[in-house]
């Protein structure tokens, strides 16, 4: 399963780089079995982070390997072999004139073979929902429905990392819990792992059990989810900005010695009780 390794990355979008870097001498690994929760503020970096993962941007200075491989050795399509990226907006990601087009594509690419394709597209389609909307246009989708077809379009490939660009953004109650168990359904699979830019901290405290902070480009902070929680300065600075549920998990860890996982399960099953 890969590993993903971020060497000293810094980044410009501008033609003047030594005065833009968005990003700025970023090292962090990820390993296989990772779920990583890459928190900070608007326009701190984190989609370009992504981006750099995917191979769509190149690093202005430092590298980026995957599995030992630099990723400027490697096109995008070698890339998106192992990792796959879920975009904020579904609508961006489609292209085909079906939703069992939109499904087969990557499958074609990958030299499935026809019988393959069909059984693959239909097992999936059934999970997510889609399976009477195989015929129809994407863009005739609800904007539920288009979220999940742009989830499920990427779940069928089986990618070995999982990147995901605020999945919540926009989102209901219920569309959030069915998010929370794909994901989970994900990470199942041994040393699959997953990355989620988010702000949503409630839904990633669910699902992740690591988290990097960046904040103006650099990364301040990584460790596990129950430091992060315990990391009162991040929260009192403003960098992050505490939920009712987040601050409530933060103040059980800290004021008695409670397991986190415990205090998760008991919120959701509170939050479901109340439905
Ligand atoms: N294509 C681009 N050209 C020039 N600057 C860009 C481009 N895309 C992003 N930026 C700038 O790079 C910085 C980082 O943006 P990025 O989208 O990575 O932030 P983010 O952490 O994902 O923010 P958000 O939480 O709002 O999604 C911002 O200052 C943004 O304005
Ligand atoms: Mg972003």
């Amino acid at each position: 399963m890969a590993e993903i390794s971020i060497e000293d990355v810094s980044f410009s979008y501008e033609q003047d780089r030594e005065n833009n870097f968005v990003l700025k001498n970023i090292n962090y690994s990820i390993l296989p079995g990772d779920s990583v929760l890459l928190l900070g503020p608007n326009g701190s970096g984190k989609t370009t982070l992504l981006k750099l993962i995917m191979g769509l941007l190149k690093p202005t200075k430092g590298k980026i390997k995957i599995d030992n491989i630099d990723t400027n050795k490697l096109s995008v399509f070698e890339i998106s072999k192992k990792v796959s990226m879920i975009f904020q907006n579904p609508e961006k990601q489609f292209f085909a004139e079906t939703v069992r087009e939109e499904l087969s594509f990557g499958l074609k690419n990958r030299g499935l073979r026809e019988e393959e394709i069909k059984m693959l597209v239909d097992e999936v389609s059934k999970k997510f929902g889609l399976f009477e909307y195989l015929d129809r246009s994407p863009f005739d989708l609800s904007g539920g429905e288009k979220r999940r077809l742009s989830i499920a379009s990427i779940a069928i490939l089986d990618p070995e990392v999982l990147i995901v660009d605020e999945p919540t953004a926009g989102l209901d109650f219920q569309y959030r819990n069915l998010m929370v168990g794909i994901l989970r359904e994900f990470l199942k699979t041994k040393n699959k792992s997953l990355i989620i830019a988010t702000h949503d901290i409630d839904f990633g405290l669910r699902i992740a059990n690591k988290a990097a902070v960046i904040d103006e480009g650099k990364l301040i902070w990584n460790g596990d989810i129950v430091s992060l929680l315990k990391e009162e300065e991040i929260f009192s600075k403003g960098i992050l900005t505490h939920t009712f549920a987040s601050s409530l998990i933060s103040k059980l860890i800290l004021q008695s010695n409670v397991d986190f996982q415990k205090v998760v399960k008991g919120l959701e099953e509170l939050a479901e009780g109340l439905m």
